[in-house]
């Protein structure tokens, strides 16, 4: 695992990237596609830690009846229902997820179309959503890939879209420093064992997309710091 450091040519400017998260590097695709196929429903322990950062997200991105949504890495399905709901009559929630055994799992919930991809290609026409809400993924993916998801989340939004980020964060007092700590020592020394996800701050990330900000809230549960970010459609033209 290295540490931050910064490197030119690969979307990130001098020290922002050591700003923005403390591991560069992850678990691989493959890797993350195996984790999460073999968890399954054993995901759902998370939400011991995260269902309260998930809902405000979701309650904050302002959802409406015959939206276009799309839900990036769908894991069990949850939010995935709430936002189907949240869009009907007349919209329609899109997902995507690396594993099959989420989509599977998610399909268990709603009817909404599903499909298999990648964070960083996704295989939607440009300006095609509404609202995109993407939980808890941003965190395993390599610093290097973090510049194409987020410009792939803006292509995809229509110019008046907006998305909702969630991503552990830094602790914000002392039990979620502690939690923290605690979370990074282990993820040097078993990075698959936590799904791949680490800390990283998602407000840097988001602006240097060139979204705009309307809203930035931490939220904690049992010393789990999560980071939630809500923003709009680039008005700049994102990373250079
Ligand atoms: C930590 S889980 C979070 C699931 C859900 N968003 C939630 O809040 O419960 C991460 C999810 O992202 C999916 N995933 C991992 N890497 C991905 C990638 N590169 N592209 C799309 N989905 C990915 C995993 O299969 C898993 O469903």
């Amino acid at each position: 695992m290295s540490a931050a450091r910064t490197c030119a040519g690969d979307g990130w400017g001098g020290g922002e990237r050591s700003v923005v998260l403390m591991f560069d590097t992850t678990i691989s695709r493959a890797q993350a596609r195996h984790a999460y196929d073999t968890i399954g429903t054993g995901l759902d322990r998370a939400a011991r830690f995260e269902a309260r950062a998930g809902a405000h997200a979701l309650a904050i991105l302002g959802l409406k009846p015959g939206q276009r949504a799309l839900q990036i890495g769908v894991g069990t399905g949850t939010a995935h229902l709430a936002i189907a709901r949240a869009v009907a009559p007349g919209g329609q929630a899109f997902g995507l997820d690396l594993s099959r055994v989420m989509l599977r799992l998610t399909q268990r919930h709603s009817a909404a179309p599903l499909c298999e991809g990648d964070a960083v290609a996704l295989p939607f026409a440009t300006h095609s959503f509404d609202r995109l809400y993407c939980a808890y993924l941003l965190d395993l993916l390599p610093a290097a890939d973090l510049p194409r998801a987020l410009a792939e989340f803006a292509r995809v939004l229509r110019p008046t879209g907006r998305l909702a980020l969630v991503s552990l964060s830094e602790g914000v007092d002392l039990p979620s420093r502690l939690f923290v700590a605690a979370w990074k020592l282990r993820f040097r020394l078993a990075p698959q064992s936590l799904g791949g996800c680490r800390p990283l701050r998602l407000r840097p990330l988001v602006e240097r997309a060139g979204f705009v900000v309307e809203r930035r809230d931490i939220v904690t549960q049992h010393g789990f710091p999560s980071e939630i970010v809500v923003a709009t459609s680039p008005t700049a033209a994102g990373w250079g």
